[in-house]
Parts: structure tokens; C-alpha cells; sequence
């Protein structure tokens, strides 16, 4: 039995005091998924001493080098993340992808550096509304997917997370009904073969507390990943309520 798992991705959101308000906000009683807010760099440290003092949640970082230290200005390792009190990182995020020109090849060796340090990576994976138009889904999943697939062992996406953010849901306001998006995880957890039923498969792309509870009712979709609804308080853990 996988169980649901909601993680906040505040992206370049946020401010000291919008995160110490954001915790006293946060009332995560009937929550039983497991739950990840992932803040900017700088708020780490914050947000992992609140989750030790209000427990409930693990912390995630956005973004990690794929090297392990050195003369690389600006880059976070994954040492540094696991230092600060993360538990997980969100690699290959589609504004990753297109925005700093990150490849499939790079994203595989930024989830192999977190695994490595052992860290979870959240493997985001999802087309653009061309490839769609296109017919080919299946075909840009399966490839970015292949490309991780090549540097580790099956074994290891067990102690990964995959999350599918159709790129034209992201921020739109527009999702994917539940059986598109069910049907596409349907695909990702075949393509992961014997290990596919361990996975947690996450969707993400606009949700929020309206839209959430058709989408977890999918057989493959274990929770969310979560961007402009994880920056109120009361709508995140409306979200995480309805993860069961
Ligand atoms: O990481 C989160 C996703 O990009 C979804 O963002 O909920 O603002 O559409 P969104």
C-alpha cells in the first residue's frame, strides 16, 4: 500500500516573514499523507526548525548541483540540503528544464547526486501543451524517465518519488481531468516495471483544495505536487486533508 504523499513547491515565493506566518497558519490535524514543503534555498534552515518543532511535515529543497562540492558559484550541493534538514529535492522541474536549459542527461545526474548523498529526489517529468497536441505524451514521459533509468539500478526508484506536471497545467489554472492525468501515471508506473507499485507517483499542475480529492480518488495518483495553492496556509492543508 503506497501512501499519499503532498509536497509544496514554493518556487521564488516567500520572505522570512511569510514563512514563520505560514507555519503559524499551518494546521495539519486529520492529515494522514505524508507532507514536504519545499522553500527557497535561504529558508531552509527555518522551515526544517519548524518541522522539528511542529512536526508533521519533511523539508525539501527546490534544486541541487549534480557535483558534490568544488569551484561551481551559485550551486547548492546535496550535502548542504541534507545539512539544512531536507529529506528530499525536487529535480528537474519543468521551469528547470526550460527556463535554465536543464537536459534529461543533467536532471539523471541531479537524481543520482541525491540518492547518493540519500536524499529523495522528486523526478518531474511532463510535456508541453505542443508535445500533447503532438500525440506525444507517452513518448516525452518515457524519455525523460529512460534517461534516469540509465544511471541507476530498477531498485533505486524506490526510494524516489515521480511526480507528472503536464507543463501546460503548471500555473494555468487549467489541470488535467483525473482520467488524463490518470492515465498517464497508469503509464509512468508500467514503465517502472516490477517496481512500479512502490513508487509514488504525484500529480502536479494547478491543484488545489477544489480539484484535489477527484484527482487522489485515481488509482495512480498517489498526492500532489503543489505550487500556487502550497502559499496559504489554510488551502495547502485542505489539499493534504483530502490525500487519504
Ligand atoms: O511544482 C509545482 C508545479 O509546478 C505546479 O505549480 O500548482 O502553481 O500549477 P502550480
Amino acid at each position: 500500500m503506497r501512501k499519499p504523499l503532498v509536497a509544496a513547491n514554493w518556487k521564488m515565493n516567500g520572505s522570512r516573514e511569510f514563512a514563520e506566518r505560514f507555519f503559524t497558519d499551518l494546521n495539519l490535524e486529520g492529515v494522514t499523507s505524508g507532507v514536504v514543503v519545499c522553500p527557497p534555498f535561504p529558508y531552509l534552515s527555518l522551515v526544517a526548525q519548524e518541522a522539528e518543532e511542529k512536526g508533521g511535515f519533511a523539508v525539501g529543497g527546490q534544486d541541487l548541483s549534480q557535483e558534490p562540492s568544488g569551484a561551481f558559484t551559485g550551486e547548492i550541493s546535496a550535502s548542504m540540503l541534507l545539512d539544512s534538514g531536507a529529506r528530499y529535492v525536487i529535480v528537474g522541474h519543468s521551469e528547470r528544464r526550460s527556463f535554465y536549459s536543464e537536459t534529461s542527461e543533467l536532471v539523471a545526474k541531479k537524481f543520482f547526486a541525491a540518492q547518493a548523498a540519500g536524499l529523495i529526489p522528486i523526478l518531474c517529468i511532463g510535456e508541453t501543451l505542443e508535445e500533447r497536441e503532438q500525440g506525444r505524451t507517452l513518448e516525452v514521459v518515457a524519455t525523460q524517465m529512460q534517461a534516469v533509468s540509465e544511471v541507476i539500478d530498477t531498485d533505486a526508484w524506490k526510494r524516489a518519488v515521480v511526480a507528472y506536471e503536464p507543463v501546460w497545467a503548471i500555473g494555468t489554472g487549467k489541470t488535467a481531468t483525473p482520467e488524463e492525468a490518470q492515465s498517464v501515471h497508469e503509464f509512468i508506473r508500467a514503465q517502472l516495471g516490477q517496481v512500479g507499485d512502490e513508487v509514488q507517483i504525484l500529480y502536479g499542475g494547478s491543484v488545489k483544495s477544489a480539484n484535489a480529492s477527484a484527482l487522489f480518488a485515481q488509482a495512480d495518483i498517489d498526492g500532489a505536487l503543489v505550487g500556487g495553492a502550497s502559499l496559504d496556509a489554510k488551502e495547502f492543508a485542505a489539499i493534504c486533508r483530502a490525500a487519504v
